[in-house]
C-alpha cells in the first residue's frame, strides 16, 4: 500500500468521503474510525447507517479491500500519515455564543488524541465545517510543547446529502487550504495528488487556510440566502396572485443569477445551513461586524417564518381549526433522496400542527425512524405509516414536505376517495401536478401560487 489513511468520523461526511476515496485510489489504505461503535459495526456489515444513492455499491466493491471501518482510533493514527478529521461541529447549546457559535469539542477532543498517538509527523486535515483560524488553534495544539511535527490544512467538503456519492465522484470543485511556507506547500502538494486521481487538475483549487475556511461557510450562507429569497418572493406572490415558479423562471433565465436553488418550498434543512450561517454570524459578530451579522441572520429568521407561514396557511384554508383533524404528513427527510432528518422544516411543522391538536399520521420511504425519534414526545399525536396510500385513510389533508420522486407518482384519485371531503392537499415543495388534483376534486394549496379551491 502505497499511502495510510485515516478519517476520524464516520458519519454523512467521512463515511461516504471515504468510500469514494478508497474506490479511487486503489493503491491506499484506508480507515475510517469512530467512537460509535454502532455507526462501526454497521458500515462493517456493508448496510451503511445512512442512505445515499450509490454508497452501498461503493462500499460493497471497497469494504475489507482497501477501506477499513474501526472503533479505535488511537491504534490507526500512527500507522496513518495523511489524517482526515470529518467529527461533527454543531451549534453550541451553552455558555458563550450559545445558539450561534459552533460547539468545537470534538474537534479540540481529536485534536488532542492525534497529539497523544502519534509518533511520526502527519498532515492533518479539517473536513469538518469550522469557524475562520480553526486550523491555526488546532496547529497551536498539536505542535505545543515540541516533538513531532503536524501540518494541519483544511479541504472543506462541498458535498450536499441525497447526492453525496455523484458530488464527490464529480466535484465542481475540490479546495484545499494550505500554509504558504515550504512545509505547507508540500503537505498541500501531496492532497491535491490524493485527490487527482479522479478530479481533474482544473477543479482542485488551492488557496489560504483563512480563505478555505472562509469559503465553505459563505458557499453554505449564499446557497440558503438564494432559498431564503426565494421563499420571501413567495409570500409577495400569494398576495399579489403571481406565480412563483415563473417568477424564478423568469428571474432564473439571467446568466448573471442562474436557474439552480431557486424552488421556493417549506424552507432549508439539514445539519448544515442554519449552524453553518449561525457560525457566521457569530463570527461577524465578534469581529464588531454587527450590520454583516444582521444580513446573514435574517436568512435564519426568513426561513422560520416561511414555516409558520406554511402552518399558518394550512389553518386558514381549513376553516382555522386542524383540532383532531388528521393530516398524512407526505415526507420528513429535509430533502428527497435521504434518511436525514436533522432540522427538517418537517420537525417543526409537525410540532406546530400538533399544538394546534392535529392528529399526524406520518410517511416517509427512509426516515420513519428518524421522525420517531424526533418527535417522539408527542406520543398519540402522531402514527407513523409506511405505506403512503394507508397514511392519507380518513385524512381532511395532506402536507407534502419532501420532494421525494415516489409522491409525484402516487394514484391520487385512489387517496382522494379514502379522505374526508373537502380533501385539501398542501404541497409544500411545489411537486405534484396541481391542475391535475384540482380536477380530481382536491383543494390545492402550493407555495407561492394562487389557490385552487373548489
Ligand atoms: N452532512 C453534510 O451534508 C455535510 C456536508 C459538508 C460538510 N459537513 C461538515 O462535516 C462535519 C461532519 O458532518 P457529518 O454530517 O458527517 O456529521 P455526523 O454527526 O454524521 O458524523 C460525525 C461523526 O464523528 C464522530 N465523532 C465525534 N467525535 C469523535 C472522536 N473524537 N473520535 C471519533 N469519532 C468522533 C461522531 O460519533 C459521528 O459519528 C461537520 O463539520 C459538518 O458541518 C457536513
Amino acid at each position: 500500500m502505497k499511502k495510510n489513511i485515516l478519517c476520524i468520523g464516520a458519519g454523512y461526511v467521512g463515511g461516504p468521503t471515504m468510500a469514494v476515496m478508497a474506490d479511487r485510489c486503489p493503491e491506499c489504505r484506508i480507515r475510517v474510525a469512530d467512537l460509535n461503535a454502532a455507526r462501526i459495526r454497521a458500515w462493517q456489515s456493508g448496510e451503511p447507517p445512512i442512505y445515499e444513492p450509490g454508497l452501498k455499491e461503493i462500499v460493497a466493491r471497497t469494504l475489507n479491500r482497501n477501506l477499513f471501518f474501526t472503533a479505535d482510533a488511537d491504534a490507526a493514527i500512527e500507522e496513518a500519515e495523511i489524517i482526515f478529521v470529518s467529527v461533527n461541529t454543531p451549534t453550541k447549546t451553552f455558555g458563550e455564543g450559545a445558539g450561534r457559535a459552533a460547539d468545537l469539542q470534538y474537534w479540540e477532543k481529536t485534536a488532542r488524541q492525534i497529539k497523544a498517538h502519534a509518533r511520526t509527523p502527519k498532515i492533518v486535515v479539517e473536513k469538518s465545517t469550522v469557524p475562520v483560524r480553526t486550523a491555526e488553534a488546532m496547529e497551536y495544539i498539536l505542535n505545543a510543547g515540541g516533538g513531532v511535527r503536524f501540518e494541519v490544512l483544511s479541504n472543506p467538503e462541498f458535498l450536499a446529502e441525497g447526492t453525496a456519492i455523484e458530488d464527490l465522484l464529480h466535484p465542481d470543485r475540490v479546495l484545499i487550504g494550505g500554509r504558504d511556507t515550504p512545509e505547507g506547500r508540500a503537505a498541500v502538494a501531496e492532497l491535491v495528488e490524493l485527490y487527482a486521481h479522479w478530479v481533474p487538475r482544473e477543479r482542485i483549487l488551492t488557496a489560504g487556510v483563512w480563505s478555505s475556511e472562509l469559503s465553505k461557510l459563505a458557499a453554505n450562507a449564499f446557497l440558503a440566502q438564494r432559498i431564503s429569497s426565494i421563499n420571501a418572493l413567495s409570500a409577495i406572490c400569494e398576495t399579489t396572485g403571481a406565480d412563483v415558479a415563473e417568477v424564478a423562471r423568469a428571474v432564473g433565465m439571467d446568466s448573471r443569477i442562474g436557474p439552480r436553488f431557486l424552488k421556493a418550498g417549506v424552507g432549508f434543512g439539514g445539519s448544515c445551513f442554519k449552524k453553518d450561517l449561525l457560525n457566521l454570524v457569530y463570527l461577524c459578530e465578534s469581529n464588531g461586524l454587527p450590520e454583516a451579522a444582521h444580513y446573514w441572520r435574517q436568512v435564519v429568521e426568513m426561513n422560520e417564518y416561511q414555516r409558520r407561514r406554511f402552518v399558518r396557511g394550512m389553518l386558514a384554508h381549513m376553516f382555522n381549526t386542524v383540532v383532531d383533524k388528521r393530516i398524512a404528513v407526505f415526507g420528513f427527510a429535509f430533502k428527497a433522496d435521504t434518511g436525514d432528518t436533522r432540522e427538517s422544516p418537517a420537525i417543526h411543522i409537525c410540532r406546530q400542527l400538533a399544538e394546534e391538536r392535529a392528529k399526524l399520521v406520518v410517511h416517509d420511504p427512509k426516515a420513519l425512524e428518524n421522525a420517531r425519534i424526533d418527535l417522539a414526545d408527542l406520543g398519540d399525536a402522531v402514527r407513523y405509516e409506511p405505506d403512503p396510500y394507508r397514511a392519507a385513510e380518513g385524512a381532511h389533508a395532506i402536507a407534502l414536505l419532501t420532494d421525494w420522486a415516489l409522491y409525484r407518482e402516487l394514484d391520487y384519485r385512489r387517496i382522494y376517495e379514502a379522505m374526508v371531503k373537502p380533501a385539501c392537499i398542501f404541497d409544500g415543495r411545489n411537486a405534484l401536478d396541481h391542475g391535475a388534483l384540482f380536477e380530481i376534486g382536491f383543494n390545492v394549496y402550493a407555495i407561492g401560487k394562487p389557490p385552487r379551491a373548489h
